[in-house]
């Protein structure tokens, strides 16, 4: 400490760029990587080049698990993965409580019941610790809706933050010791979290003792003297927002105090020693790996944290070999969702679909497959054969050049096969993150005739052009803005485009972005089959047995916005219905990472819920219906029947950027149960394999 100059503390605190500190070499003082979880570690990326990590199951399936052991377990994996991706720091756990059930990061957090998801997150942060890897459990405090998530006022009284919305928080660092927590975006009782003098000096150093460091959710920090006075640690992302040069001008004007900035450098000093930075460097590249071993901790974590809410006379497990045919239905069977959208979804090593975990299990054969309904929010990204570079290679082509010059040769050119590119502040050498052009060019080949249509959502300025005409130009940026990619990116462009089967479409578009964060997503929706929902209806009274895997996917569930319903989105509830009416026997698989409404429920004969299961949630499903597992999972949240049955939905969108959370204690299952409102299934359910019977009761 005495041989930093004023200099080098305010800068080490400022932050580098988007995911490391600053290092001080003169003195030996490493550079700190942190990396976004908390279903895995992933890393940095460019456009869609990511590090392939491990996908563990997302929180509320930990959540569903009731398992501190396996918490301890997915936290030491997390730990591992956060090595691999040679970061010193892992952005989880996420331990908001599921105030209502519509939270677009519902997914991301363990539960509803603060003691669970204080359980849990404990466990967590102790697997991750035994890795020399700090976690920052987050977002601290109050994040507990997506909307205007930056800037709304959680006015929380005392006995409910208390012994509610902070008692997961309080019980990491009282526990276990955490070394890290992460400052919500929200202001807190009138304060931004990030200079919160209540919630970071008295309550989180002062109670409860915390000797580890803060760090502000990425550009939630916006006071210099406040946050310093509060005891934030490290604003980011870098280049420095209020520490650096503005905490150097701060100190020698006399608004802060060097005192201050001396216990912050402590704070990160420990960090660092912590997390043994001085051995493990930065810039290290990143690893991924696939162990057998880890998968199958994955695997047993999704069957463990997997819900079977309903199993009339028997239906499940349904044994392989005992049936001849099986119809396999739904949005979701194809596509699987193993994770949410927003900062927490990454590349995940290979991971199979339903369709296919089915299939391994039960046998091509006897499995027949129709999707029945679509539920794309956004026109569907193209990552599969459809698609050629224009020098013939499967996926897209993407050049970047340094600011808006395209004339000469891009800096560099990557082939990718999905047409959704995030760009956390990075950029490739010789192109200035902050400003920069990315051309994105591939030959699509229509499987069908017919117009289809072709979208453009993008942050920054930009154009779409097909075969030639540009049918997108937005030079400026001006396009009005809508909810994907944190209610940066734009409205989504839909241009019908009339096609012949075979007859390949040259799409490019071109962005340039003058933002830390950027993004641009093409995506192409081809004619729909109007006979697809009969088809499978059909095709379900053919079989006799129907699973149908029902859902949302990361663009309903997403951080970023909350959802606006319950309901499943498209003509999922009707597909259920009719299925349920000419099948035999009907099993539905809900791919959902939050509550949805299932009107159909007392109709089919069983029920199992087993969210975003991370990358091993396939296999895990079919484990479970077929009887090598057991259905682990009881669930952590209250599923409503309306969702005008949650207590929080009284006072649920923010008045004039004030949040009054003026149900108290009493959201969830607690208030529905205090006023008597019979839940769709209550909040603990969950049935095992086998029979039961009530004995007499025993004093043992
Ligand atoms: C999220 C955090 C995340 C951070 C860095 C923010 O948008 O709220 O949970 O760790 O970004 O990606």
């Amino acid at each position: 400490m005495s041989a930093l100059t004023l200099e080098e503390k305010c800068r080490l605190l400022g932050g580098a760029s988007t995911w490391r500190t600053h290092a001080i070499p003169r003195l030996g003082i490493p550079a700190i990587k942190m990396s976004d979880g908390p279903n895995g570690a992933r890393g940095e990326s460019l456009g869609a080049n990511r590090t392939p990590g491990l996908n563990i199951p997302t929180s509320i399936v930990i959540g569903a698990s009731w398992d501190v052991g396996l918490a301890q377990e997915l936290g030491q994996l997390l730990g591992r993965e956060a090595r691999r991706k040679s970061a010193h720091v892992v952005l989880a756990p996420a331990v908001n409580l599921h105030r209502t059930p519509i939270g677009g990061r519902t997914f991301e957090y363990l539960s509803e019941d603060p003691e669970l998801s204080a359980r849990l997150a404990s466990a967590i942060v102790r697997g991750v610790q035994s890795n020399d890897v700090s976690p920052t459990v987050k977002h601290f405090a109050g994040n507990d809706t997506e909307i205007d998530r930056m800037t709304v006022d959680a006015q929380i009284d005392e006995l409910t933050l208390r012994e509610f919305y902070l008692r997961p928080f309080e019980a990491t660092v009282l526990d276990t010791g955490a070394w890290g927590v992460m400052s919500s975006y929200n202001k807190l009782n009138g304060e931004h979290a990030a200079n919160n003098i209540e919630l970071l000096r008295h309550i989180l150093r002062d109670d409860w003792g915390f000797d580890g460091f803060v760090v502000s959710d990425w550009f939630g920090a916006h006071d210099t003297a406040g946050s310093i006075e509060a005891g934030l640690d490290v604003p980011m992302p870098g280049p420095s927002t209020v520490y650096g040069r503005h905490l150097l001008a701060a100190v020698r004007e006399g608004r802060v105090s060097e005192v201050r900035v001396d216990e912050r450098v402590e704070a990160l000093l420990l960090l660092i020693e912590r997390t043994q930075a001085h051995e493990r460097p930065a810039s290290s590249a990143e690893q991924t790996v696939d162990d057998a071993n880890e998968r199958e901790v994955v695997r047993r974590a999704a069957a463990a944290g997997a819900v079977l809410v309903r199993n009339e006379r028997g239906t499940l497990p349904l044994v392989p070999g005992s049936v001849r045919s099986i119809a396999v239905l739904g949005p979701n069977a194809r596509v699987t969702r193993t994770q949410g959208g927003g900062s927490s979804s990454l590349q995940s090593i290979e991971t199979v679909s339903l369709l296919k975990g089915l299939a391994e299990r039960y046998g091509e054969d006897v499995m027949r497959y129709r999707r029945g309904v679509s539920i794309d929010k956004l026109a569907p990204i193209i990552d599969d054969e459809t698609l050629r570079t224009p020098e013939g290679a499967r996926g897209w082509r993407v050049e970047y050049y340094d600011r808006d010059d395209v004339s000469g040769d891009p800096r560099r050119v990557d082939t990718t096969l999905q047409s959704a590119l995030t760009y956390f502040g990075a950029a490739p050498p010789g192109v200035d993150p902050f400003d920069f052009t990315v051309v994105v060019t591939g030959d699509y080949l229509p499987t069908v005739d017919g117009t289809h249509d072709v979208s453009l959502v993008l942050t920054g300025m930009g154009s779409l052009r097909v075969n030639g005409e540009t049918v997108v130009n937005d030079p400026q940026g001006l396009l009005p803005r809508g909810r994907e990619y944190f209610g940066f990116g734009s409205e989504e462009q839909l241009h019908g485009i009339p096609m012949k089967k075979g007859v390949p479409v040259r799409i490019e578009a071109r962005m340039r972005t003058r933002a830390g964060f950027s993004a641009l997503r093409i995506g192409i929706r081809s004619p729909e089959d109007p006979n697809e929902f009969s088809d499978a209806v059909a095709l379900a009274e053919e079989s006799g047995t129907a699973i149908v895997v029902v859902g949302t996917n990361d663009e309903w569930e997403t951080e970023g916005h909350d959802r606006d319903t319950i309901v499943l989105p498209g003509r999922q509830d009707e597909l259920v219905s009719r299925v349920a009416k000419v099948a035999k026997r009907t099993i539905v698989v809900v791919n959902a990472g939050a509550p949805v409404a299932m009107p159909w429920l007392e109709e089919v004969d069983a029920v199992l819920i087993g969210f975003f299961g991370g990358m091993e949630m396939s296999r895990a499903i079919a484990d479970v219906l077929s009887g090598e597992r057991d259905p682990g999972g009881r669930l952590p949240i209250v599923y409503p029947r309306r969702l005008e049955d949650s207590p929080a939905m009284r006072d649920y969108a923010p008045v004039n950027g004030v949040q009054k959370y003026t149900e108290g204690e009493w959201f969830g299952w607690r208030g529905q149960a205090r006023a008597g409102v019979e839940p769709l299934i209550p909040f603990g359910h969950g049935l095992s394999y086998g029979d039961s019977a009530w004995g007499a009761p025993r004093v043992v």
